[in-house]
């Protein structure tokens, strides 16, 4: 018997990985499989952000920086936050190796016993693998009666008639996987019962850039709502830097300070080379490629509109989470057989809907950040076996 903790025993790989490693595998083995599973924008970096890296390696910018971040790139990303109308000053703002490693952190800071964390359902999975981990309860809220959207009301409801006392909230707008962008009415109730229940919100931002109907509001923005959330923001998806891995939060001193001595005790610095590319990034030119997604989206939404699978319709990021129900059976009983199904028939990789809460075993997961003619080519490739 292997000696770990019973926390660690718990931890299951995702099928989100899962299906990522089943992708890399394969091509590695010469298939060309087409991945419609990870979130990862098709296109390179801009390369005028490749050579703030470049410059790092061969100026010997090559050791550790502040825990909390290179204070150049903490400044540029508070110059960047002003430009929005936040206030943030530099103590209030720190840099990590992406955004999952700063999620977790700030769980860790606020989680005490069986804190109770709501999150909306669906969900991005590490949401809820990290609240287990850390012995947090989970309220899940499903959003699928409210077509994605996050109601005040339910929240509400679910503290007064279940007498749950939330500690935090975790919002993600545009949301993954449903692509859902929560509107300025809807965030303001919400601002209104974090105030009245006294809970905090983690504002997950990474695809903000993402918004193609309506406008992307932070709940930060709002009033009084600085004090009590906490956004994070990441590289990885705005600026096609996920191997880069650099992201960060802004939020309240008084948690941003306990951030901070976490950060030094247990993360580290992100790389020095990936932070002076983060500086280029954000001190150059406006890589917008939000654009470059639109036909792939149109294309999946009318594929998906004629062949009766329902969805929401995506106002942001680049996720379309749909109803596969129509395609299980006997033989395909669940979305992890159906991801399975198309995977090795149509050599085509979505992420099966169970990854996101346990009672969405009858969606889909499709990334359209892939290039059009891609996108054509893998639903003539499902339609071909499914349909
Ligand atoms: C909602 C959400 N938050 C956080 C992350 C992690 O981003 P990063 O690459 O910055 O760690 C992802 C990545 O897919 C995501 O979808």
């Amino acid at each position: 018997m292997i000696r770990i903790s019973k926390k660690a025993k718990s931890l299951k790989p995702s099928h989100l990985n899962n299906f990522f490693a089943k992708t890399k595998k394969m091509r590695a083995n010469g298939k060309d499989i087409i991945s419609l599973g990870v979130g990862e924008p098709y296109q390179d970096t801009a390369f005028f952000i490749s050579e703030g890296g470049i410059s790092a390696i061969q100026e010997g910018y090559t050791k550790y920086t502040p825990a909390n971040g290179d204070p150049r790139l903490k400044e540029a990303i508070k110059k960047s936050l002003a430009l929005e109308g936040f206030n943030y000053d530099t103590k209030s703002i720190i840099v990590s190796a992406g955004a999952k490693p700063i999620i977790f952190a700030l769980l860790n800071i606020l989680i005490e016993g069986k804190d109770e964390i709501i999150i909306p359902a669906p969900y991005y999975p590490p949401f809820a693998t990290m609240i287990n981990f850390l012995g947090g309860k989970i309220i899940a809220i499903d959003t699928t009666p409210d077509n994605f959207q996050l109601k005040a009301e339910t929240i509400e409801n679910l503290i007064t008639q279940k007498n749950i006392a939330p500690k935090g909230l975790i919002l993600n707008s545009p949301n993954n996987p449903t692509g859902a962008v929560y509107g300025r009415g809807d965030l303001l109730k919400i601002s209104e019962l974090a105030r009245k229940y006294d809970f905090w919100v983690i504002s997950d931002e990474c695809y903000q850039k993402f918004v193609y109907e309506g406008d992307f509001i932070s709940i930060a923005s709002l009033p009084n709502m600085s004090e009590r959330s906490i956004i994070i923001r990441s590289f990885s998806k705005s600026y096609a830097m996920t191997g880069w891995r650099v992201g960060y939060a802004a939020g309240p001193k008084k948690i941003m300070k306990k951030l901070d001595i976490y950060a030094g005790n247990f993360l580290g610095c992100a790389s020095s080379i990936s932070q002076k590319a983060a500086i280029s990034a954000l001190n150059g030119p406006d890589v917008k490629f939000v654009n470059n997604f639109l036909p792939s989206r149109k294309i999946l939404i009318s594929w998906l509109g004629k062949n009766n699978i329902p969805f929401g319709k995506p106002q942001g990021a680049f996720y379309i989470f749909a109803d596969f129900s129509k395609f299980l059976s006997k033989k395909i009983k669940d979305s992890v057989a159906l991801a399975d199904f198309i995977f090795k028939k149509a050599e085509v990789t979505v992420i099966p809907g169970i990854s996101f809460g346990p009672q969405y075993d009858n969606y889909l997961r499709l990334s359209y950040c892939v290039r059009q003619s891609v996108m054509k080519y893998a639903l003539q490739k499902i339609e071909k076996i499914l349909i």
